[in-house]
């Protein structure tokens, strides 16, 4: 593996295979003229690999490596294991994935597998195994890519064995199992482990519990994948990093932290398909996930588009305008990205995505698009300086604020059982960044268990199944000074989702100071009005104050004076809870106000309202990154170096709107 100079990533998917050889010859021009310095190869190429069970064709993976290596292009090898061949189907059809109404799906498209099958698991292991001898030491090497977007789920015989197994192994016994899943309701006590199946299609609601068990073994399961090919492609050489690339944030069969537990580092996949501002909201969105996940080092972003993307529940493509490109790369940038590659280098002239905008485009480089790339390559290859390591070994980004993210959270609310189905995990914690985005405050996501005394302020979104570990790991960052808040329905039951008795507010009863004694989930077109003047909607809730005081209370029907925002001094820290779901403003303010009182400072004090200022530790230095999404010029105060301007600024500066800025910090 060759070793690279401080140089941000920049690069794409690249697939060779679909393409004759004069067209890799203008291929790798183009590249170079695109300053391209790495790309993909190999993620769905498994029929090109090996053609038939056990024959290889390596002769145009070792040309293009090697091709590659001579023009001074670095290589991510993936492991093409997303999409097994059609050979392997015909040989293996109880490897193939089952829905939940019990249809067996065939081959035609890609992810058509059983993850817990053994034949797709040897066949998977065999292909990395046999890649990694030899590339495992290629020197256009530089990072392992394993399979592509882990999260396919499958029900089925085969599946429920497997389930079995790791019940077995989760409760050790039919009586703790038969007690977490509360199975006398409706006659569901199993009397042996071959009755219990993977909760497939049945008469009416299926158990909760059961069906949130079957998520995370879904999610082990893929993870053991994974962990079997890190194993294989280290055995060879340990030297090179292994990632595998996480579709965020929707497509969610697994769980990241343990996924990122098990690889070098973290990449993800990210399409942003608003066309607004929504759009630069949920990119930071995405960054700000990558970079938790990843300990707070920087991230791979393994792909995203150059323009048209694919939305499919809008039923349409959407092009990006003009300059967005790289003013969402340099998002993606200043939280924490080793630079960016897309998917993909040049579009396939058929496939299912053959309107998936790449860098080189069917029109070719004539294009709008491809003097964009060029315009990019030219743009990261001057941040080059960005990709140092920070030299104390911290984080990327310094952030103070914390929310919580959790896969199993996000399941619980989507099971049928909930009082509300307009109860969204995501949309919940998306709430609460988006308002921190638009206050111009930094944040990570975390864990309940994580170490959350490197943060003032922890964000709890409607976590519904909260442990008994989890509740005290937020009660102690509390009382030792932290500010907590937590919404509506958070830890109101056990992680098995038992509704823990006494109050709503449950597992954090005793920490917010209040005892929610009934559910008053409000319809679609119902809404709150609280006695400060703000809405709120969604939900609404009887609540008792014992101990907390009532910032906010709800107005008129039987709610009438009950506590809606509430706040709670415990030890040297303080509990908020809401009630309601606010309105984007109303949580806005609320937020400004917890985050001021706990005296959070911003990446720069005049961030905020669509001027976006992030501040990257690289090296012994700090960068701000600078970007203007508001439709008027704003003016911010810097002191330092526009690195891509070659220029000092010092006072007063001016970005136009859609403009941005780096600027490598000097400290008076
Ligand atoms: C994903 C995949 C790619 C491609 C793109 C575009 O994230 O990893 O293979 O399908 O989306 O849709």
């Amino acid at each position: 593996m060759r070793e690279d100079a401080h140089e941000l990533v920049y690069g794409g998917d690249y697939n060779p295979d679909q393409w004759p050889r004069e067209t890799w010859d203008e291929d790798i021009r183009l590249m170079r003229q695109a300053r391209v310095n790495r790309v993909t190869i190999g993620a769905f190429s498994w029929s090109s690999i090996e053609p038939r069970a056990g024959e290889y064709d390596l002769e145009w993976l070792d040309a293009i490596m090697d091709a590659l290596d001579a023009a001074g292009i670095g290589v991510v090898l993936a492991t093409p294991t997303a999409s097994p061949p059609p050979w392997f189907t015909l040989a293996h059809p109880e490897a193939l994935p089952v829905r939940p109404d019990g249809v067996r799906l065939v081959h035609g498209s890609r992810d058509t597998y059983n993850p817990a099958a053994p034949a797709y698991r040897e066949a998977a292991l065999r292909v990395a195994d046999m890649l990694a001898k030899r590339y495992g030491k290629h020197p256009a090497l530089r990072m392992w890519h394993i399979h592509n977007e882990y999260g396919t789920v499958s029900y089925g015989p085969v599946t429920d064995e497997a389930f079995r197994d790791w019940l077995r192994a989760r409760y050790g016994s039919l009586q703790a199992l038969n007690a977490a899943w509360w199975t006398a309701f409706w006659s569901q006590g199993y009397g042996a482990w071959e009755e219990i199946l993977a909760p497939q299609a049945t008469q009416y609601l299926p158990n909760p519990a059961q069906v949130l068990d079957f998520k995370r073994f879904s999610a082990d399961v893929l993870r053991d994948c994974l962990r079997e090919q890190v194993a294989a492609v280290r055995a060879v050489n340990p030297a090179v990093p292994v990632t595998t690339n996480l579709m965020l944030p929707t497509w969610h069969h697994v769980d990241e932290w343990d996924l990122a537990a098990e690889i070098d580092t973290v990449s993800i996949d990210h399409y942003p398909s608003a066309r607004d501002v929504e759009g630069e909201v949920h990119t930071a969105f995405g960054a700000d996930l990558a970079r938790s996940f990843n300990a707070g080092r920087a991230w791979t972003l393994m792909e995203q588009a150059t323009s048209t993307v694919y939305d499919y529940a809008a039923g349409r493509i959407f092009a990006k305008e003009p300059g967005l490109l790289e003013r969402q790369t340099l998002q993606y940038i200043a939280r924490g990205a080793t630079g960016s590659l897309f998917f993909q280098w040049r579009n396939g002239r058929g496939g299912a995505e053959l309107f998936h905008s790449p860098m080189v485009p069917h029109v070719g480089p004539d294009s709008r698009v491809f003097r964009e790339i060029v315009d990019l390559g030219g743009t990261l290859a001057r941040l080059g300086e960005l990709a140092e390591e920070p030299a104390d070994g911290g984080p990327v980004n310094r952030n103070r604020v914390a929310f919580v993210w959790d896969s199993a959270a996000w399941w619980s609310a989507e099971t049928r059982a909930m009082p509300s189905n307009d109860l969204s995990f995501l949309d919940a914690v998306r709430a609460a960044h988006r308002a921190l985005w638009w206050e111009g405050v930094g944040a990570d996501a975390v864990r309940l268990d994580d170490d959350l005394a490197r943060y003032d302020v922890v964000l709890v979104p409607s976590k519904l199944a909260v442990s008994d570990a989890e509740a005290a790991a937020l009660t102690r960052f509390v009382e030792a000074g932290g500010t907590a808040v937590t919404w509506y329905f958070a830890g109101s039951t056990d992680e098995h989702l038992r509704v823990r008795p006494g109050s709503f507010s449950g597992a954090f009863a005793d920490l917010l100071g209040i005892r929610v004694e009934e559910l008053y989930p409000l319809g679609p077109d119902e809404s709150v009005v609280l006695d400060d003047g703000t809405v709120g909607d969604c939900w609404s809730q009887m609540v008792q104050l014992r101990g907390a005081e009532a910032l906010a209370r709800f107005t008129g029907g039987v709610l009438d004076g009950v506590p809606a925002v509430t706040r709670h001094r415990v030890g040297a820290g303080t509990a908020y809870h809401v009630g309601t779901r606010l309105a984007p403003a109303a949580l806005r303010r609320f937020l400004a106000d917890v985050v001021g009182a706990a005296g959070v400072q911003r990446d720069h004090p005049q961030a905020g309202g669509g001027l976006e200022v992030v501040r990257r530790h690289a090296g012994d230095r700090t960068y701000l990154v600078v970007v203007n999404h508001d439709v008027v010029p704003r003016e911010l105060e810097l002191t330092g170096r526009d690195v891509l301007g070659d220029r000092d600024v010092d006072g007063p500066t001016t970005v136009a709107p859609g403009g941005h800025l780096v600027v490598r910090e000097r400290t008076r």
